[in-house]
């Protein structure tokens, strides 16, 4: 790994390949941090044929001796935290990885979870309701309570008097929510404490001060990643709101989900597959509803790895990929899934958008005027090569080349990682 603290940040609607590049760059990381969203993320790895997918720990649990931390600004469910750890073979321990959650990171409860489901369906059903096709596991009720400061705290889950004090308050509040305003059962305290106090023993080894962890890691000059969830058009300030996710995905909220001052990064990684895809509701303005979307899903095994459900396909879009270098100051690209563009009769990259008549470069980060824009094309020709062989960037076909080296150039970021197939050796590096 080149540099020292890095942070790699999803360039699009998430799912940008984003695991297989921790993984990669992981090798030679000595720390590895999660610092926002929760287990909406689906990180999927395959190292040597074996499919794995992480919702909450971080990628590089998959190497030995590594620190990975999951940082104040993630909000982690406890049930799917243990089953992560309890699903890796062998331990961390047996492998000499440490990890480390957050005292400050908030819990996600089940009631999260109902009141998020319940939520999306009551929007359903209502006139003026804009529903968001979350992914049901209670991100946006979480964060809600966080910032409402009723949230409860990791820390709390290994100290039951505050813990009941906490609970208690929340389970009257939920309950009148539940009840009166959804109409269904409220909550049972008894048994959520004695389930909060069980996850509280379990967790209890790995809660621990990640702000110093992190730093004292930095202090010695160990190599430290920061692994973004979702991607900088899901950003809850900078997406195309309200169709977001509710957490800073962009480069920022390391800073604040990672207790890490902006001064002490090195570099800031984007990662962007070679054409586009989406999962819930909100614009996209390449969305290709005919045979091209269709063959890139299929191509690309475009289905959620979180929800399983089949994601929306387009191209490439510079205008919004031009948006995610100015907000988060990219230093270098690592574009994803180039082997799933082979075979086209033609590729199309968005470099402007038509608003009213007129032609524009710019991103408009709002969901309703970006609803109205109508893209602007560049054909490109495709290749017919199987590139899932090429290791070096010479020995892709020239077409291949031609897209990518049309990439830097509209966008004046190096593409320094390219994704030619599904595996982990299945990488070009290019002065990465
Ligand atoms: P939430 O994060 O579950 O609240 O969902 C809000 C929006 O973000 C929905 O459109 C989800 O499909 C989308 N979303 C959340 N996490 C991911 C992800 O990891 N990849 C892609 N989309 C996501």
């Amino acid at each position: 790994m080149k540099n020292g603290v890095q942070a790699l940040i999803g360039a699009q609607w998430g799912d940008e390949g984003k695991g297989r590049v921790v993984d990669a760059l992981a090798r030679d990381a000595d720390v590895v941090v999660r610092y926002q969203g929760g287990a909406n993320a689906g990180h999927t790895v395959i190292v040597e044929g074996k499919k794995h997918v992480f919702h909450l720990l971080p990628s590089g649990m998959l190497y030995p001796d590594r620190l990975c931390v999951i940082g104040n600004g993630v909000v982690l469910d406890p049930e799917q935290f243990i089953s992560e750890v309890n699903g890796l073979e062998p331990a961390p321990e047996k492998i000499g990885t440490r990890l480390v959650v957050s005292n400050n990171a908030h819990v996600v409860m089940p009631y999260h979870k109902q009141l998020d489901v319940l939520s999306e369906q009551a929007r359903k059903t209502m006139r003026h309701g804009a529903v968001i096709g979350t992914t049901g596991r209670g991100i946006g009720s979480c964060y809600v309570d966080k910032y409402n400061r009723v949230g409860i705290r990791i820390e709390d889950l290994a100290s039951p008097k505050i813990l009941e004090e906490k609970l208690r308050m929340n389970v009257e509040e939920k309950n009148l929510i539940l009840e009166k305003l959804y109409g269904v059962p409220g909550l049972n305290f008894d048994e959520l404490y004695e389930t909060s106090l069980s996850w509280g023993r379990f967790m209890e080894r790995y809660i621990g001060d990640s702000s110093c962890e992190i730093d004292s890691a930095v202090k010695s000059g160990k190599k430290v990643l920061f692994e973004g969830a979702q991607g900088t058009l899901l950003d809850v300030d900078h997406g195309t709101y309200p169709f977001v996710t509710s957490s800073s995905c962009v480069s920022g909220g390391c800073c604040t989900g990672g207790a890490l001052s902006p001064g002490r990064f090195d570099r800031v990684i984007g990662v962007a597959k070679a054409y586009c895809t989406r999962v819930g509701e909100g614009p996209f303005p390449t969305e290709d509803h005919g045979a091209s979307g269709e063959r890139l899903r299929e191509r690309g095994a475009e289905y959620g790895a979180t929800t399983g459900r089949p994601r929306r396909c387009g191209w490439l879009d510079i205008v919004a990929l031009n948006y995610a270098v100015r907000i988060n100051g990219f230093g270098v690209i690592a574009l994803t899934k180039l082997d799933v563009l082979s075979g086209f009769d033609e590729l199309k990259v968005c470099t402007g958008y038509e608003i009213d008549g007129l032609r524009s470069v710019g991103f408009p980060n709002s969901a309703y005027a970006l609803d109205g824009v109508a893209p602007v094309y560049e054909s490109f020709p495709s290749w017919w090569e199987d590139i899932s062989k090429c290791r070096t960037f010479d020995e892709l076909p020239v077409t291949a080349r031609d897209y990518i080296g049309f990439i830097e150039k509209s966008t004046g970021v190096p593409v320094g990682l390219i994704g030619v197939g599904p595996g982990r050796e299945d990488t070009i590096f290019r002065d990465f």
